[in-house]
């Protein structure tokens, strides 16, 4: 368990580190355990204790960590160079095979991380459609850039910062919130500005406030009421780019969008994502157009390499990884649902693919104020007993679990023995 080695490292990294991270969400109470290495399922601490995970570098590593494939690939490549500030033919296989799984992507961008693509899908709307407001919902979460930090989930959330200080109102004036799943206040809002909004963005399942499944034909209605007013329709799929099918959202749900942002699984474990979609849209970028986006770091050969050979992989396997990993995720959350009710809990199960969350609450979630319901006391219960038994969640109610194909059938028992032992944890904590 986290021992002395995490607790000095903590006290030595809040001195130079805000928090003594480099990204909240990794942040917990009393400290965080430091990584010494992980492979396959496991992360490996600095204090030597071995944890399950189901963070998976918040939804990253579809494969599991250090995936031998990437890891070799990586290898061959490194000798060649990490950087060179000029085009590969790399780069546009990538691209080639990104347009290929994913529905909308007619052309695309590649770009270092879930931020920098949602930052300038956004851009690349309001250039093409000359407007300036964008609709999002609450809870969802696209990154840390300004327009997007109102009513944001994940860290943004769960440290209470969801209109994170330091963004000048003029800018988020121009960003509507709805709550997610209403079609009625979606419809009031475009009734109302429709002309004037270049953009719904939205994560078409939320995974940053636990996790919230669209509700039927919400998408439908989505895709229906932009195009009725000339909005461009984001689907923000870092989260489920790659992971709920090859294809993402748009595929499990047969919804297309104009543009989408990818990230994440695409990466292979390097920083990598995409956005992209209707080459209408798309051919408004610089040097083609005048919507401006570029980066140093963007389609370099190391995430590129990284990338190519995972997007391979889950083409190749792709009728045995996305079955196996939806089976273990709902043996998960089977047996978390039978254990809620053989200790009467008050809560609710979700599961799509290899994401699952419980929410401490007695009533159905379907948005971020349901959500906000939850008990804080449970849920930190269930995740101290959970770590103390070698099983790593994300450490808030504000994100989602993720099964990899690294998850084997001893994790998932020794999963499922810990959950027992957490929710009767959790059970001690509930009031009535
Ligand atoms: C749906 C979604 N969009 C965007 C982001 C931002 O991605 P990144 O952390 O790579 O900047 C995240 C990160 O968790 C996310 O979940």
């Amino acid at each position: 368990m986290s021992g002395n080695k995490s607790k000095t490292l903590f006290e030595r990294a809040k001195k130079v580190l805000p928090g003594g991270v480099n990204s909240p969400v990794r942040a917990f109470e009393p400290y965080p355990f430091f990584v010494d290495h992980a492979q396959g399922s496991k992360l490996y601490s600095a204090d030597d204790a071995q944890y399950v995970d189901y963070c998976m570098a918040y939804g990253a590593l579809l494969l599991g960590h250090a995936q031998p494939d990437i890891m070799d690939a990586v290898k061959a490549q490194l000798p060649k160079g990490s950087l060179y500030g000029a085009p590969t033919e790399r780069e546009v296989e990538f691209a080639e095979l990104i347009s290929t799984f994913s529905p909308c992507m007619e052309m695309l961008r590649l770009v270092n991380s879930g931020t920098e693509a949602t930052m300038h899908a956004i851009r690349t709307a309001r250039g093409y459609t000359g407007r300036k407001k964008i609709v999002k919902f609450e809870g969802c979460f696209h990154g840390s850039h300004d327009s997007v930090l109102v009513k944001a989930g994940s860290g943004a959330t769960t440290f209470s910062a969801p209109n994170s200080l330091g963004i000048p109102e003029e800018t988020t004036q121009n960003t509507i919130v709805v709550p997610y799943n209403s079609v009625e206040a979606l419809e009031a809002v475009m009734k109302r500005q429709g002309n004037e909004v270049a953009a719904v963005i939205v994560e078409p399942v939320l995974a940053n406030v636990g996790l919230i499944l669209p509700t039927d034909d919400y998408l439908n209605y989505m895709r229906k009421v932009t195009s009725q007013y000339d909005t461009v329709l984001i689907f923000d799929e870092i989260i489920t780019g790659f992971r709920l099918a090859l294809g993402g959202a748009q595929e499990y749900y047969g919804v297309k969008p104009d543009l989408a942002t990818l990230g994440k699984v695409m990466g292979g474990g390097f920083p990598l994502a995409a956005f992209g979609g209707k080459r209408e849209i798309m051919e408004n970028i610089s040097p083609v157009g005048k919507v401006y986006q570029a980066g140093t770091f963007s389609g370099n050969p190391v995430s590129a390499t990284a990338g190519y050979t995972i997007l391979k992989l889950l083409n190749q396997k792709k009728a045995e990884i996305y079955p196996k990993l939806e089976k273990n995720c709902a043996e998960l959350t089977k047996a978390l649902v039978d254990i809620v009710q053989s200790y009467d809990l008050q809560a609710q199960v979700y599961n799509i693919a290899s994401m699952y969350q419980i929410f401490f609450t007695n009533e159905e979630v379907r948005d971020y104020a349901c959500a906000k319901h939850s008990d804080p006391k449970m849920f930190d219960a269930y995740f101290n007993e959970l770590l103390k038994q070698g099983v790593f969640i994300p450490p808030s109610q504000f994100e989602t679990c993720f099964v990899s194909t690294a998850h084997c059938d001893e994790d998932l028992k020794q999963t499922i023995t810990a959950f027992d032992k957490a929710l009767n944890k959790a059970r001690e904590k509930q009031t009535k």
